[in-house]
């Protein structure tokens, strides 16, 4: 049965682009039956850049109710935080000796990151995307929904299941698909049309956090960078305006419609006229998740409990194929 993998770094808040670009098309491979969904809070990548401790336990912990609150149902997938796995370091070490360090420095996720001060990064920064391949593949997973950012480094994944395949002579590791659908796979800042939505970004104004209530929800939109002319009759119209682009994207993302229609639908209109009806539309879609949310941040214990729960059934999928990992590359005792 194809098997679906994918993970979030709890560092920090989650915002309409995460919600967007992947957790939406989380819940949708869960309920569309077929998959064996899995699901990771990546803690342990979170840490590659300075985390600070009491933080990362609750980022930990909001991003699980943020997955249960948008509708991942701990039961059918398996919902757990990396660290909880130990077989994904053990596996990643196996990588950091397959991947060559030429392929991890042409990596733009670290080139932006590390930027100009390269020298005074984290070594496991370095090492981030051989830890992914090893979440992804210590599953042998088939399919990896994702936002258009990730798409390179689930090249990597490839290309380091190829070279130890070639190896050790085998097909133990399969290739796996990225998967990015939709209208909203790169989610752009509200105030800037040119930069990906981060929770990093230091302007809270520049996106949507799935903790924003209502009134943040529409004030946001409300008051997010356009330009001046009319909306156009088609995308080709869009061309050259990217935060309209954006906006738009979004509009399709959340009424489920393609990106076309979505401007055939508002077509002609001015900023003023299609922000409050998007306004609208995302309070309607955002707003109970923030609450479920909020509601269960009350109960740490429960999200504990079903991590601890997720991590056991992850591990007995986890554990036999690094114990053949092992034994393809001769470790002795495996
Ligand atoms: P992360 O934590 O940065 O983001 C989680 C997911 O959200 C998507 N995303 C977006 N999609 C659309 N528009 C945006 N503005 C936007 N921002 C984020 C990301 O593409 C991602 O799908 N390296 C990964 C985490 C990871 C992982 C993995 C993913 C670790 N191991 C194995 C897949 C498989 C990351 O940093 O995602």
């Amino acid at each position: 049965a194809p098997r679906v993998f994918s993970g979030i770094q709890p560092s920090g808040g989650l915002t309409l682009g995460n919600y967007l670009g992947a957790i939406r098309r989380f819940v949708e491979m869960q309920d569309e039956g077929g998959y064996e969904c899995i699901y990771c809070m990546v803690d342990l990548h979170a840490m590659t850049v300075w985390q600070d401790p009491a933080a990362l336990t609750r980022n930990t912990r909001e991003l699980c109710a943020g997955f249960i609150a948008s509708g991942i149902d701990p039961e059918k997938a398996v919902l757990f935080n990396q660290s909880q796995v130990p077989e994904h370091v053990q596996l990643a070490w196996i990588f950091n000796t397959v991947a060559r360090m030429g392929w991890m420095g042409r990596m733009t996720q670290w080139k932006d990151k590390a930027g100009k001060n390269a020298e005074n990064a984290s070594l496991g920064l370095f090492a981030y995307p051989a830890l992914m391949a090893a979440d992804i593949l210590v599953y042998h997973a088939t399919h990896v929904p994702v936002g258009e950012d990730q798409r390179q480094h689930l090249e990597l994944t490839r290309d380091i299941a190829l070279k130890f395949n070639y190896d050790y002579e085998t097909e133990f590791f399969p290739i796996t698909e990225t998967v990015t659908e939709g209208a909203a796979t790169r989610v752009m800042s509200l105030r800037d049309g040119s930069k990906k939505m981060s929770k990093s970004d230091p302007s809270d104004a520049s996106r949507i956090n799935m903790t924003d209530d209502a009134d943040a929800i529409a004030k946001k939109i409300r008051k997010a960078r356009t330009d001046p002319d009319p909306l156009p009759e088609t995308l080709d119209g869009l061309e050259g305006r990217p935060e309209a682009r954006n906006l738009i994207n979004i509009y399709a993302a959340l009424s489920d419609i393609s990106a076309e229609r979505a401007i055939a639908n508002v077509a002609g209109q001015q900023f003023s006229q299609f922000k409050p009806m998007l306004a609208e539309l995302a309070v309607e879609k955002m707003a109970p998740i923030s609450n479920e949310m909020a509601r269960l941040m009350e109960q740490p214990d429960e999200i504990d409990a079903i991590l601890a729960r997720g991590a056991e059934r992850a591990r007995g999928i986890a554990e036999p194929i690094l114990k053949e990992t092992y034994r393809i590359v001769g470790l002795v005792g495996a």
